[in-house]
């Protein structure tokens, strides 16, 4: 009989090119060990790496991904990439813990040139916890199906969710503790469910509705939500005009 195959995680880390990348670097030539399944995407700034970027990481099979910033209030630019990072951060590990992924696949750590031996420390740790994890999806209970529409499903959410970063989550913190406070708060929770939550279910549904015409009851069936829920979507898809119901087939389909 075949020997169980190891499990070698796929780590995607996204690395702003004036810090942690030259940790990465420093620690390569300092031969600080760390993971060889790191998979390193240099970026001009942590600023740089959007939401989609991480879903689409996911999708092809990354079990981890890793961003790592200048330390905070030292990014090279006048906008504080890094500040964007850490909040899309958190907003990001919110929508994976909604779409059933485990939000512990997702890490941001800043990092300077010259920190070489914290830069493997973190990433070994990171790799530790993916291991621990297992592949994509196992530990969560998601096949591959669901996994990929869970991700589309977060995808589709991305321009809405920009929007409402410039409106209501743009908070101007100046530490890292300040902001994990507020996102980790009651007030953000309210505001996450209101706002993004319940655009969840529609884009769901809209993805359903793209594969065929559906009745409400198998499309709370198909997702697992109760169908009064399925129907208080429908009815407000309907009123915005993206879905219509063809009262012949007593279906619903995209308008
Ligand atoms: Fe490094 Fe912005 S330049 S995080």
């Amino acid at each position: 009989m075949a020997a169980p195959t190891e499990f070698k995680p796929v780590i995607v880390g996204f690395l702003c090119n004036w810090c942690c990348y030259g940790g990465a670097d420093l620690a390569g030539v300092s031969r600080f060990q760390y993971p060889p399944h790191l998979r390193v995407i240099r970026l001009m700034c942590s600023g740089r790496v959007d939401l989609e970027f991480i879903f689409r990481a996911f999708a092809q099979k990354a079990d981890g991904v890793f961003i790592g910033g200048c330390h905070l209030n030292e990014c090279n630019y006048t906008t504080h990439g890094n500040f964007y990072a850490l909040r899309m951060s958190h907003i990001c590990r919110k929508l994976m813990e909604l779409v059933g992924l485990n939000p512990a696949r997702l890490n941001i750590e800043f990092i300077s040139g010259g920190e070489g031996n914290r830069f493997a420390e973190l990433v070994n740790n990171f790799s530790e916890t993916i291991h621990g994890l297992g592949p994509i999806g196992t530990e969560e209970g998601l096949d591959a199906q669901s996994l990929h529409f869970q991700l589309e499903a977060a995808t589709k959410l991305v321009p809405h969710i920009k929007l409402l970063e410039r409106e209501r989550f743009r908070v101007q913190f100046q530490t890292r503790q300040e902001y994990d406070q507020f996102f980790g708060s009651e007030e953000f929770d309210r505001l996450f469910r209101e706002t993004i939550a319940e655009k969840l279910a529609t884009a769901q549904i809209a993805l359903l509705l793209e594969e065929k015409p559906l009745p409400t009851g198998d499309i709370a069936a198909a997702l697992g939500l109760p169908p009064a829920a399925v129907s208080r979507h429908l009815n407000r898809s309907s009123r915005q005009g993206l879905v219509r119901y063809d009262p012949g087939q007593q279906c619903y389909t995209l308008a």
